[in-house]
């Protein structure tokens, strides 16, 4: 939806006061409908509930997030906004923009948000100064997933930490009999594969300059090439029914010894612990081969709106914030706690090695938005980049058209 048009339309509407939600209630837009995801959220629900605030629903399925937030334009427009709803990265700056995100300062102040959440994600929370979400995780994008009995089947006894030694372990899974990579065909995802393939190939600082700050000379460069050609090459290690396949069921293939690996954000960590798999024992999490040390975030947030019953709203907000929460609903989760020092204990392995790479990326500098995930370029630009990078990964373009498509979609003014 054009900006200009949203921002008509919702300032004849801003201030009216909607349908008077039910008194202690929240109605809450969001897209966790996979097991893990419902079983994380449950903790939150579980925690306004004993507080007497009632949880009213709104799961809009589609990972990533895409069909919740055209569900959320058409709510706001018609004027009877959620109580909430989960949002990512540049969507946030997008509705700050429109002036119809809660002010959340008093709440921020009394928790002391500023000194506990990682500056790279208050660039988002706080809109000219004012903070306008709260945080409840930090997923990363460049991980792998792995099932170690059918690496052992294959003959791989450890995770690879190198591309060449990668790809040489899916040569012998697929040789073992098995699907190489568990994948969804569906842009997101595949834009999701290409954030670590992108930082494996070019490093950190590649990627910076590629996706954040948009450098036309690093978009169209000789490594952005080798990204792509990367991405033709993991392409040889799919199933042929991979389009359109759900993220939750591609890493499902892994945890039934379908596949031996996965490329997805943590969020998959969350369908192990569903699964009540145990990591080093059952799976491995490791980060995309080549990129250690560094981490391409993409934090869940809730924004909240201009609705009447601000004490059940204010009441979400704060428990989101909260220790409880922050550890409860992250350990089920699989992801990094939004609030830097939540203690690690409590979370598995690969909880507790999503929480000390987070700390150590935020340290050195190497802690970057993630671009499949609309923390590094707006929804148009990022929407653009998933349809050249899904277009090139099912062989539909070269990757040296790829590379031109790309630093075009980065030129156009949206
Ligand atoms: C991401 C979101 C994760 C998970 C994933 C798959 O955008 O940040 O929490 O929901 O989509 O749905």
């Amino acid at each position: 939806m054009k900006k200009t048009v949203l921002a008509i339309a919702l300032a004849g509407i801003v201030g009216i006061p909607v349908a008077s939600a039910q008194d202690k209630q929240v109605q809450v837009i969001h897209w966790w409908t996979s097991g893990g995801e419902a079983a994380a959220l449950q903790v939150l629900k579980n925690d306004l509930q004993s507080q007497g605030v009632q949880w009213h629903d709104v799961p809009i399925a589609g990972g990533g997030g895409a069909q919740a937030m055209t569900t959320l334009r058409a709510r706001v427009l018609a004027g009877d906004p959620p109580t909430a709803s989960q949002m990512l990265g540049f969507d946030i700056t997008d509705w700050a923009k429109q002036g119809v995100l809660k002010n959340l300062n008093s709440l921020a102040q009394k928790g002391d948000w500023a000194a506990k959440v990682p500056k790279a994600l208050q660039a988002f929370d706080v809109y000219k100064g004012n903070w306008i979400a709260a945080p409840i995780d930090v997923h990363s994008t460049n991980w792998v997933w792995a099932n170690k009995a059918v690496l052992a089947k294959a003959g791989v006894t450890s995770a690879p930490t190198t591309w060449d030694q990668y790809i040489a372990d899916l040569e012998k899974v697929k040789k073992a009999g098995f699907i190489g990579l568990a994948v969804g065909g569906q842009s997101w995802q595949e834009a999701t594969m290409f954030d670590g393939v992108v930082v494996s190939t070019g490093g950190p600082e590649f990627y910076k300059k590629a996706f954040i700050d948009l450098d036309q000379k690093a978009l169209n460069s000789a490594t952005m090439l080798k990204a792509f050609e990367r991405m033709s090459e993991l392409h040889k290690f799919v199933d042929p029914n991979y389009a359109n396949r759900d993220w939750n069921v591609a890493t499902g293939m892994v945890i039934n010894e379908k596949a031996g690996f996965q490329m997805m954000g943590d969020w998959a960590l969350g369908e192990f612990n569903h699964a009540k798999k145990v990591p080093n024992k059952d799976f491995l999490c490791f980060r995309t081969p080549g990129t250690q040390g560094t981490v391409t975030y993409n934090s869940d947030v809730f924004v909240f709106f201009n609705v009447k019953d601000t004490a059940a709203q204010n009441q979400m907000a704060e428990d989101i914030m909260s220790p409880k929460v922050q550890a409860g609903f992250n350990q089920l989760k699989g992801a990094a706690p939004a609030e830097l020092g939540t203690p690690s204990a409590g979370f598995n392995a690969c909880g507790q090695k999503a929480i000390s790479d987070l700390a150590y990326a935020d340290k050195h500098g190497t802690l970057f938005g993630s671009m499949s995930q609309g923390y590094a370029v707006p929804p148009a630009i990022k929407n653009a980049f998933y349809d050249v990078i899904a277009r090139e990964f099912n062989g539909e373009i070269t990757p040296q058209a790829a590379v031109k498509q790309l630093a075009d979609a980065a030129k156009a003014q949206y």
